[in-house]
């Protein structure tokens, strides 16, 4: 059997991961891995494969980056040579970015089998370019392995077969159990002179809060009041280092005494900044799965969440850009709150196991 995985962006890469190693115990079936090129910076892309140690790709596709549609059609041209040329039995594709609708597209479009891991996720918001991305490969897959109950639910309410419906579990998890040890060892702390417990962490790079100058501008007028109160470690995104100096706003957070920028950071360092932290503010989607099982507060700087296991049994709120909310949820937590989260079902370390075997059983 022949499989074909396609990668592109930084939470594909800590996705796939634990899938290579699992195909890896299985000589039976052939793997060749893809990497569009999507997300190609070092800080984006090589580091993950270093600290995950995912085989280098077999193809890059070297797409880079576009508008969103002229990215997808990129992608698309390019992995129908080699998906016409590998003949696989199966693509499978991770997440909800470009590269994931794109490959899934091609891949049907070509006759092939497709796999997508992480489907289901609804925000029911359809200005996010990733909430049609799951649709749409959802939609065209042929295996739809799912990491909570209410994918199952929305799979179902949109007319998909429950045949085709796996009940799975995380791999972005499984990644997070094989690595927590290892992350120990990360010297990320000291690095930025940081203590333990007292700091919190900020990622943001969705559209929504980064592509508008106004949206941008409200973002960093909260958080210099939240920054007057706790150390903020800030590794920032390309998308939004670009959008900041577009809008000649890059200073007014540089400027700020208790915001500490970085580089966007490797798995591991990033492992360990957020499991030492107070408290985390993200856009991020994968970032809410992690603090879940961490058991680190999360607060979410959007009006939704693909990801509802994370509010209902986790530990993360949604607080769109919302400065009042903001402010109180991180006043909350500096105060000391303290709530327990319930890890989701499956969210074991053993879904890449769990997605290997059902494969194979399907294909013998
Ligand atoms: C993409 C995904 C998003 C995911 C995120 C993970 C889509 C539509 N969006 O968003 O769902 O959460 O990846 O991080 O697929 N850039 C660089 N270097 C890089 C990569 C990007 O400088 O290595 C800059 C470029 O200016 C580019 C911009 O970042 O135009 C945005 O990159 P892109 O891949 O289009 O979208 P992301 O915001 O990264
Ligand atoms: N991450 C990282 N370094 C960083 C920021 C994030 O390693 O500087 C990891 C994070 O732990 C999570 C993944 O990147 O595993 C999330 O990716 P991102 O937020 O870019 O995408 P999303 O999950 O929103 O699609």
């Amino acid at each position: 059997m022949k499989i074909i995985s396609v990668v592109g962006t930084r939470p594909n890469f800590i996705k796939i991961a634990p899938l290579i190693n699992e195909v890896k115990k299985h000589p039976e079936i052939k793997h060749v891995l893809v990497h569009t090129g999507q997300h190609y910076d070092r800080e984006m892309s090589k580091l993950f494969f270093d600290d995950l140690e995912i085989p280098k790709p077999d193809v890059n596709l070297r797409v880079g980056s576009a508008s969103d549609v002229t990215q997808t059609a990129n992608i698309v041209r390019e992995s129908e040579n080699i998906i016409l040329k590998e003949k696989p039995d199966l693509v499978v594709v991770v997440g909800d970015v470009n590269s994931t609708l794109a490959a899934a597209l091609t891949a049907v479009k070509c006759n092939i089998q497709v796999a997508h891991v992480e489907a289901g996720l609804r925000s029911f918001d359809r200005a996010m370019p990733e909430e049609l991305n799951r649709i749409l490969t959802d939609h065209v897959s042929d295996f739809l392995f799912t990491t909570e109950e209410s994918a199952n639910r929305n799979l179902a309410n949109e007319g998909i077969s429950k045949s085709k419906i796996f009940f799975a579990g995380n791999l972005m998890i499984d990644s997070l159990s094989s690595h927590r040890e290892k992350a120990k060892k990360s010297k990320i702390l000291s690095k930025l002179k940081l203590e333990q417990n007292n700091y919190s962490v900020l990622t943001l790079h969705r559209p929504s809060n980064v592509d508008d100058k106004e949206s941008l501008k409200r973002v960093i007028s909260i958080l210099s009041g939240i920054q007057q109160k706790t150390k903020i470690v800030f590794p920032m995104h390309p998308r939004t280092m670009k959008n900041l100096r577009n809008f000649n706003l890059f200073d007014k957070i540089k400027n700020q005494k208790n915001i500490v920028l970085t580089e966007p950071l490797g798995y591991l360092d990033f492992l360990s900044l957020m499991s030492n932290s107070r408290f985390v503010l993200t856009d991020s989607g994968g970032i809410q799965e992690e603090t879940t099982v961490l058991g680190i507060p999360c607060i979410t700087l959007r009006n939704n969440t693909e990801r509802p296991v994370t509010v209902e049994h986790g530990t993360n709120v949604l607080v769109s850009t919302d400065k009042a909310k903001i402010t109180e949820a991180s006043n909350k937590l500096l105060k000391g709150t303290n709530f327990k989260a319930k890890i989701p079902r499956f969210w074991d370390g053993k879904a890449a196991k769990r997605i290997v075997d059902i494969i194979i059983k399907d294909f013998n």
